[in-house]
Formats: C-alpha cells, sequence, structure tokens
C-alpha cells in the first residue's frame, strides 16, 4: 500500500477517440511515437508533474490496454492511476472521468491525450493558477495573419492581438466544473473544450502561457513532428569538438582523360613514350587522389578547394609539390601522417618496373611516410579497359601530434 497523501488535485486524461483524422488503424491515443504510444508519452508528462489523481478515459474495449499504460508511467505512482470508458463525444468522455473523482479532489485539470508531449511544468503550472472560481487554459499566441473569409471571398482581417490558440490541461475548481457539466448534458450544444462548457455557465477563464510542444496530434503530419521532436532528443546533437583522438582515415579518388600534351606523369614519375593524362596541372591522377585523401582524413576540405583554378602557380606543378605542400597544410592544422596507399586502374604503363622509385619519391614529398602504390588492369572492361583513361583511388590515415 502506498504512504502517499491523498492529493487534493486529479488530472483527467481523455484518450477515448477513434482518431478518425489520422486514420492510423488503431484508436489514436495507442498510435505509437516512437517505441511508445502517444498515451504513453502522455502520461509520462502527467506523473512527472505534482501528485494528483490519474483518470485515464479509454475508448470501449481497451481498458486493459489503457491499464497497461498506466502501470508502465506512474512508477510509485501507481495507487493513484485509475482507467474509465469513454463515450460518443469528448464531452460525454469528460464527464465520465468527472464521475470517477475521490472525495478529496477540489481541483479537476482535464487534459488530452493526443497533446502527448505536453510538458509537465505546464501541467503544473495550470494546477497552481487555478482558484476558487476560475477557471485556467494554457494558450499560444497566434501567429499567422488571419482573415474572416466566405467561400473563396476574404471577408475582413481579423486582430491577432485578440486571438489565442487553446491547449490542455484545462483547470478548474471541482464543484463549478461538475455544475456546469451537469448544466451542459441537458442542452444539445457541444461545447468545443472545457473552458468553453465552464464559461457558458458565467464563469470566469484565465489563460496562462502554454508550450509549442503542446500541440495536439490530430493528423500523420503532426505524427511526424512529435516523433521528430522524440528523435532529436534521444540523439544528441553531436560534440563539435571531436572527441576521437586516435587514427583518422580519409578516402581520395581521381580519374583523368589520355589526351594532354607532352609526356605522360604519374604517381610523382615522367614516363617517356607513354600518352599524357589531360588535367589541371600535370593529370597526375594518383598524386591527386592522395592529396584528396590526405585532406579527407583530416578533415580539411578537399584539393578543389587548397588547389584550384584558384591557385594558378600550381598550374604546371608536379606531384612533390602538391604533396609537400598537403604536408605542410596537414601540419599546420596539427596532422602528422601515417601512411598512404594508393591503386589506380588502366592498361598502361607498365607500373611493375618503377614502383619502388615511384613509391620513393611521393614518399619522400610527404616527408618519409609510407606510400604503396598499385595497378591493375580491368580485363578489357570500362574506360580504362578502352584505353580512355586511368582511374585511381587512394587511402590515407593521419594521427593528430
Ligand atoms: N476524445 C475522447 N472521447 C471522444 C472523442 C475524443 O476522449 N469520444 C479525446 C481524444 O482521445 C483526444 C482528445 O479528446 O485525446 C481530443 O480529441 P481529438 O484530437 O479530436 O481526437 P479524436 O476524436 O480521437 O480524433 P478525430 O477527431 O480525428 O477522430
Ligand atoms: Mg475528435
Amino acid at each position: 500500500m502506498s504512504m502517499l497523501p491523498v492529493p487534493d488535485t486529479a488530472i483527467i486524461v481523455v484518450a477515448a477517440g477513434s482518431g478518425t483524422r489520422l486514420n492510423a488503424g488503431a484508436p489514436k491515443a495507442f498510435v505509437g511515437i516512437d517505441s511508445h504510444s502517444i498515451l504513453r508519452h502522455a502520461l509520462d508528462g502527467v506523473f512527472a508533474a505534482g501528485p494528483a489523481q490519474v483518470i485515464v478515459v479509454a475508448p470501449a474495449g481497451f481498458e486493459g490496454d489503457a491499464e497497461t499504460e498506466v502501470r508502465a508511467a506512474a512508477g510509485d505512482r501507481v495507487d493513484l492511476g485509475r482507467v474509465v470508458t469513454g463515450g460518443e463525444n469528448r464531452q460525454q468522455s469528460v464527464a465520465a472521468g468527472l464521475k470517477a473523482l475521490w472525495g478529496d479532489v477540489t481541483r479537476v485539470l482535464v487534459h488530452d491525450a493526443a497533446r502527448a508531449l505536453t510538458p509537465p511544468e505546464v501541467i503544473d503550472a495550470v494546477a497552481r493558477a487555478i482558484d476558487g472560481e476560475t477557471g485556467v487554459i494554457p494558450t499560444l499566441p497566434v501567429v499567422d495573419t488571419l482573415k474572416r473569409v466566405e467561400g473563396d471571398a476574404v471577408i475582413a482581417p481579423v486582430d491577432r492581438s485578440e486571438l489565442a490558440a487553446a491547449q490542455t490541461p484545462q483547470g478548474f475548481p471541482r464543484a463549478l466544473l461538475e455544475a456546469a457539466y451537469d448544466a451542459a448534458s441537458g442542452s444539445d450544444v457541444e461545447y468545443t473544450d472545457d473552458a468553453a462548457l465552464f464559461a457558458a455557465a458565467g464563469h470566469l477563464v484565465r489563460q496562462i502561457p502554454g508550450s509549442p510542444s503542446g500541440f495536439k496530434i490530430t493528423t500523420s503530419a503532426d505524427l511526424e513532428r512529435a516523433r521528430q521532436l522524440l528523435a532529436a532528443v534521444a540523439i544528441p546533437a553531436p560534440d563539435l569538438a571531436p572527441t576521437w583522438t586516435g587514427p583518422r582515415v580519409g578516402l581520395g579518388t581521381d580519374v583523368h582523360a589520355f589526351g594532354g600534351d607532352g609526356n605522360l606523369w604519374l604517381a610523382g614519375l615522367q614516363w617517356p613514350g607513354e600518352p599524357a593524362l589531360s588535367g589541371h596541372s600535370d593529370g597526375d591522377a594518383v598524386a591527386h587522389a592522395i592529396v584528396d585523401a590526405l585532406l579527407g582524413a583530416a578533415g580539411l576540405g578537399d584539393i578543389g578547394e587548397h588547389f584550384g583554378t584558384a591557385h594558378p602557380e600550381y598550374a604546371g606543378a608536379h606531384a612533390d609539390v602538391f604533396l609537400a605542400r598537403t604536408r605542410e597544410i596537414l601540419a599546420e592544422a596539427g596532422f602528422a601522417i601515417g601512411n598512404v596507399s594508393a591503386q589506380f586502374q588502366s592498361n598502361r604503363p607498365r607500373f611493375s618496373t618503377r614502383r619502388a622509385e615511384a613509391e620513393q619519391v611521393l614518399s619522400t614529398a610527404l616527408g618519409g611516410a609510407p606510400v604503396s602504390v598499385t595497378a591493375t588492369t580491368t580485363d578489357g572492361l570500362g574506360f580504362p579497359g578502352r584505353g580512355e583513361g586511368i582511374a585511381v583511388t587512394a587511402v590515407a590515415m593521419v594521427h593528430a601530434v
């Protein structure tokens, strides 16, 4: 048995609607936002607020499911929760909830389960603001420019400073709310919310600030908004200062067509008699792919940014210049080069006889970091196979110093 004192506040959570506009195949309150239902999220907020009797008004046939959600959300306050069956419309559902109030309750909050993400602070603020004769509702200012319309005709502007958008929970002194509901049950008028019904009985209603999170889930777009909000909470934004201080890898690729002037330059070497590659500088696609891999590993942009056409001083440069400058850029950012591996796809030149020489040139330009270069043909497939050009892939590992 709980030793908690009996609270003087009750929260009626109306969850008996069918959710025709959401149209999700189940009563709206039992539709999942994430792994938890709309009702469960609403109850999490309700039980996180100050202690209150909690009455969940469930659709007929779903009382057991509602009970399960109450148990899951209530924690050690489970004795404060109970479930009743709802009615044909919202007003009848609230009336059913009122019948279940404990004798000690003097203040009643009526809350839409569909406002599943309402912060507990709003619930507490409403409860605090209720006095002996006044109702309290949370509102948001209206931000849109509003028009009075008739068919497709715009009749008049509406001064939005006179308007507010009403949310829940709406709070009332118990005795006056019960009397107002008794009076309303005898009339044919269906009120849009509890504040309207309460005001129709001649009582005053005051507003306090609501919360944007207290929006009502009505359509699938609203459900999507709720999902986004919860996902944003669950996955914290990445820390701007990277926490990983170990080695970092980078990938670079480059493709050049044969058809340049003069001799081929590839992997830091000149290849007399071989057709030249076209492209900025000497067209050395192996060097360019390595530069991109190194810059990528350090998170320092790419080759176009550091060596592109905006830098004409590199127009005729060879691999040694590019790589030495890349090493400098990394060093200025606090990175040293671990190693580099590159592979090009082409039928020519025959690379194996000059591999060691090429690796030596490239490694020297990078301050001695190991560089390995391999070559492969593509079995006659694709543009390298047809002898139209060369494709290169390079990976690099760098580390902070
Ligand atoms: N509600 C209720 N009993 C009803 C109708 C509505 O308890 N007979 C509750 C809903 O469960 C919801 C709140 O009143 O938490 C606001 O209603 P609304 O957003 O209109 O929900 P539904 O009526 O379920 O949706 P729809 O109008 O699209 O069918
Ligand atoms: Mg409805």
